[in-house]
Formats: structure tokens, C-alpha cells, sequence
């Protein structure tokens, strides 16, 4: 276990005109890999601009973010955008599959984007896809698989890069019960391979697989330390 990623009294306020929201009050917290953090919260309390901040999107108004040792403050837009993708996987919501592509060309994109030759490419996505069981689905479409396995292929590509950092908003709002056994488990054992799995949810049944809940309401954070695993 290590701190991968740090906010350190990091705060967001969008101003327009002459009003002010503050969508994060100042915040402190570390990741640390090797852990599964909760991040909960009722709609408008901060928790995908906390995220946000954790996955080099946004930068904070005040306060440093740390990833991996370095201050994204002191990155210009393009640097941070490979801060990104050296060290963080997204798994959003709604899966964000490019629909034209097939899975093992979505896992492939990342891979595509940092740079990888096309058969090495191939190999590590199939690599992926495997860990999350769908490699014999690797030719399908987005719209020829069910939401828990489009959610799984998401992982796969947020993993392919093997980021030590992997940042989920809401991955399993459009599941069953069942597909979200099988997502949790996923991000579960992808933690205890000493990654930090950070997720964002409403959704108080996972708490269960979380090493550390962080609540979010109005903008405040509070730690909630529950140590399971
Ligand atoms: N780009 C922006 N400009 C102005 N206000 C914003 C912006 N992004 C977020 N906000 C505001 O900041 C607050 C927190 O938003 P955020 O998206 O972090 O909430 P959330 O907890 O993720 O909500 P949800 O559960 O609905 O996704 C909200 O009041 C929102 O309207
Ligand atoms: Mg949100």
C-alpha cells in the first residue's frame, strides 16, 4: 500500500457573474493503492468534482492535488493530460463505448493513445478482456452486449494501461443485482492487486465492499473509516 494520490485543502468554486457555487469545500484526503474508497453523497453534493479533481480533469480553484508525486497545479493542459493517462482509468456510468467500435478495439483506444503498436495493442486487450471474462465477446458491438457486460468491458479499458489509479462515477447505476456481484467483485480484486479503486456512488449497498467511505454533502467531505477487507 502507497499514497498514489493526495488533496491536499483543495477546493472548487464556479463562479457566474455575480454568483458563486461551491461545488467542493476545502478538502484533505489521501489514496492510497491496495484500497476500494466509497465516495457517497445526494445529488449536487460535490462527488463527481471531487473526482474530477482526483482524475486530472479539473484543476482546483485552491489547494494542490497530488498524483503520484506530482502537483497538477504546476501542469499545463497537455501535461496533464498524460498525467492522465499514465495513471488513471475511468469507468463512467453510462460505459462510454465508442458504438462503432468493437470491445477489443474500445479496450484497444487507450492503448492507441499512448502510442502502442496495433499487435501489441491487440495482445494486451485481450489480456483484459479475459480478466473481466469477456474475451469470447471481443468481436461484439456495444448494443449486441447487456449493461453488465458493457460495464465490464469499460473496466477492461480502464485497466488495459495499468493505471494505479482507477476512478469510477456510478458503475453500476444501470445494473441488476446480479451484474453488480459481478462488477464489485471485479473492482474488489482489481484493488487487492494494489490499485486504488475509487468509486462515486447513491447507492449505499456497496458500502459492504469498500475498505474507507468518504460522505460528501453540500460540498463537505467526511471520512468514515471502515476497515472490511
Ligand atoms: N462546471 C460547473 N459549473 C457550475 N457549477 C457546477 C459545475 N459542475 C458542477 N457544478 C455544481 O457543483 C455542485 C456539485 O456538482 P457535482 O457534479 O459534483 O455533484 P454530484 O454529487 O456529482 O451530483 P450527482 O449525484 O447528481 O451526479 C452542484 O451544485 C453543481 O450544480
Ligand atoms: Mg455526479
Amino acid at each position: 500500500m502507497r499514497t498514489i494520490a493526495e488533496v491536499q485543502a483543495a477546493n472548487k468554486i464556479y463562479k457566474s457573474g455575480d454568483t458563486q457555487i461551491t461545488a467542493l469545500d476545502t478538502t484533505t484526503l489521501e489514496i492510497k493503492t491496495g484500497e476500494l474508497m466509497l465516495i457517497i453523497g445526494p445529488s449536487g453534493s460535490g462527488k463527481t468534482t471531487l473526482l474530477s479533481l482526483l482524475g486530472c480533469v479539473i484543476y482546483p480553484t485552491s489547494g494542490k492535488i497530488i498524483i503520484n508525486g506530482i502537483d497538477t497545479n504546476t501542469l499545463n493542459a497537455s501535461k496533464m493530460a498524460r498525467l492522465r493517462l499514465e495513471n488513471i482509468g475511468f469507468v463512467f456510468q453510462s460505459f462510454n463505448l465508442i458504438a462503432p467500435l468493437t470491445a477489443i478495439e474500445n479496450v484497444m483506444f487507450p492503448l492507441k493513445l499512448l502510442g502502442v503498436g496495433n499487435s501489441e495493442a491487440n495482445k494486451r486487450a485481450l489480456a483484459a478482456l479475459e480478466r473481466v471474462s469477456m474475451a469470447d465477446k471481443r468481436k461484439n458491438l456495444p448494443r449486441e452486449l447487456s449493461g453488465g457486460q458493457q460495464q465490464r468491458v469499460s473496466i477492461a479499458r480502464a485497466l488495459v494501461t495499468n493505471p494505479p489509479i482507477l476512478l469510477c462515477d456510478e458503475p453500476t447505476a444501470s445494473l441488476d443485482t446480479k451484474s453488480v456481484g459481478v462488477v464489485m467483485d471485479e473492482l474488489v480484486q482489481l484493488s487487492k492487486q494494489d490499485k486504488a479503486v475509487v468509486i462515486v456512488t447513491h447507492d449505499y449497498r456497496l458500502k459492504e465492499y469498500a475498505n474507507k467511505t468518504v460522505e460528501v454533502e453540500n460540498g463537505k467531505v467526511s471520512m468514515n473509516a471502515s476497515f472490511l477487507h
